[in-house]
């Protein structure tokens, strides 16, 4: 693994009874990569998101961050480095009910470090929300409550940002925020990886992972990505692409 390497996943499966949620994936994900996953409905991309984001382990197959095994960590360990590491904004936004904007971004600096009112102001201006620090999430719309999950997510500079369709409730202009936040933060030098099912928004990523039933269909690269990292090895054949969109993927 060299120095560029963020995510290294070999042979990686999740299964669920008799569903392999995911299965097999090979995937290395670079230093400031900007990385789209796309597929289906139910073709696992929140299943390789929760374990990318330290919230599941692999049934088999080894992932290392930043060249460390988290497969074979526990839960304590996972949220330790979780915490230090990355950020995470769900499509779900999990803001503490009973919280102010500015406070649901205080827990997670309480988790992190140490509560700063003025940074977590500050992120709040950072997407748009200054404004908004006092209310409560009933009190916003999606796209408010989504940006308030973004600061939070923010907040503690983690070199890894996972989004699960950060976009997925939001309207063309909230959209836009969200995207120029991300850019903002390619620009400097933050590993993002974003699920989506929007296609204007994965074309946003430097390269496409394409899942289907579970599996690493396809890979797309852009010639920017090409440029910052060389091409691939781990690019699937052109017929499993082929499979997955004639929808004749391999069965679960
Ligand atoms: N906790 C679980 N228990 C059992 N099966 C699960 C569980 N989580 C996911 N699955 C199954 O694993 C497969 C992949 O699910 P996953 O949530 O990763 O899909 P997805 O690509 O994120 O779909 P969507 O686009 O709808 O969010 C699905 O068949 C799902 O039903
Ligand atoms: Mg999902």
């Amino acid at each position: 693994m060299d120095s560029q390497t963020v995510y290294s996943l070999t042979g990686v499966s999740r299964v669920y009874g008799d569903v392999a949620a995911l299965n097999n994936a090979d995937l290395t994900i670079h230093k400031g990569e900007w990385l789209s996953i796309v597929g289906p409905s139910g073709s696992g991309k929140t299943t390789l998101m929760n374990i990318l984001g330290c919230m599941d382990t692999p049934t088999s197959g080894t992932v290392l961050l930043d060249g460390e095994r988290l497969d074979r960590q526990g839960e304590r360990e996972l949220a330790i480095i979780r915490r230090r590491r990355i950020g995470l904004i769900f499509q779900k936004f999990h803001l503490i009910k009973h919280l102010t904007a500015l406070e649901n971004v205080m827990v997670a600096q309480y988790y992190h470090s140490m509560p700063d009112e003025g940074e977590a102001h500050a992120a709040l201006e950072r997407v748009g929300m200054g404004s908004r620090a006092t209310h409560l999430p009933r009190e916003m719309s999606g796209g408010e409550q989504q940006r308030v999950c973004i600061a939070r997510a923010l907040i503690n500079s983690p070199s890894v940002v996972l989004a699960d369709e950060p976009t997925g409730n939001l309207d063309e202009a909230n959209e836009q925020i969200v995207l120029d936040l991300f850019h903002r933060l390619h620009d400097e030098g933050t590993t993002l990886v974003v699920v989506t099912h929007d296609a204007m928004v994965a074309s946003q990523g430097q390269r496409q992972v394409i899942l289907n039933h579970g599996r690493i269909a396809d890979v797309v690269e852009t010639e920017d990505y090409v440029r910052a990292f060389g091409t691939s090895t781990a690019v699937s054949t052109g017929s499993a692409a082929a499979a997955a969109a004639d929808g004749e993927g391999e069965s679960r």
